[in-house]
């Protein structure tokens, strides 16, 4: 499976670092190969988007409405206006929004419904908490995400899953090998036992993924790509880790 390395930009960046960043991304030999998916502000999607890019890229949204469709609902942007927007794939059930924003495993399902009915593939986060790694509970949390924040409406067609430890998240500090081994083991059981067409769904990981870890990270069993957020707004360090992913 062609490895694929998204990068979540989060709150982060400006009209003039956004181009600047996608210029300094965009060489079609140094991506050659891999599935790259940039994930830029709402409010940058279109501008990013707009510009040139090799075949092999793509956007993605961050998040999106679990408002199915228009309306009366300020400050909300939903899967069409993504789509709209040029992107192809959405984030959702990243662990900021769900401590941050209270989003529970029903609104990320919600949400990847009307993602599903956009034609949008949702890459889809799940993760345990530091003290839920610490009391031996991170198989029965992931697997508990998984059932409940991925819809029927989820195929190999559609889905990705994005596994980002919440500790692992910004610290500086991935998972081990085998800790990443082994829950994309216990993911990879999930999805073959629960959905159609499991062996095209691709298994992320994300958690402070650099240029020096990425390379192992990329050569485990059922890592096919990883979730890159601080490493992903700096043009050298992505395309390393991009090259890693070769
Ligand atoms: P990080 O973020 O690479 O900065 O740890 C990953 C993510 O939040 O998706």
């Amino acid at each position: 499976m062609t490895k694929f390395i998204a990068g979540n930009w989060k709150m982060n960046g400006s009209f003039v670092e956004s181009k600047a960043l996608v210029e300094a991304l965009c060489d079609p030999i140094l991506s050659e190969g891999v599935d790259v998916c940039l994930c830029p502000p709402f409010v940058y999607l279109a501008t990013v988007s707009q510009m040139d890019k090799p075949a092999n890229f793509s956007i993605g949204g961050q998040d999106c409405s679990y408002h199915g469709g228009f309306g009366a609902f300020t400050g909300e942007i939903c899967a069409p206006m993504l789509k709209d927007a040029g992107c192809d794939y959405v984030i959702l059930g990243h662990s900021e929004r769900r401590q941050n924003h209270c989003e529970s495993n029903a609104a990320v399902a919600r949400k990847a419904e009307y993602a599903h009915g956009s034609g949008l593939v949702t890459i889809i986060c799940v993760g345990e908490t530091l003290d839920e790694r610490e009391a031996g509970l991170q198989n029965s949390v992931v697997i508990l995400q998984l059932m409940e924040s991925i819809p029927s409406t989820a195929s190999g067609s559609n889905l990705i899953i994005a596994y980002e430890p919440v500790w692992a998240i910004g610290t500086g500090k991935s998972a081990t090998i085998s800790d990443v081994e082994d829950m994309h083991g216990v993911i990879r059981r999930f999805v073959k036992e629960k959905l159609d067409n499991p062996d095209s769904i691709r298994i992320l990981y994300g958690g402070s993924v650099k240029p020096e870890n990425a390379a192992d990270i990329l050569s485990i069993e059922n890592v096919d790509g990883a979730l890159v957020g601080g490493a992903s707004l700096k043009a050298d360090q992505f395309l390393a880790i991009i090259a890693a992913a070769k």
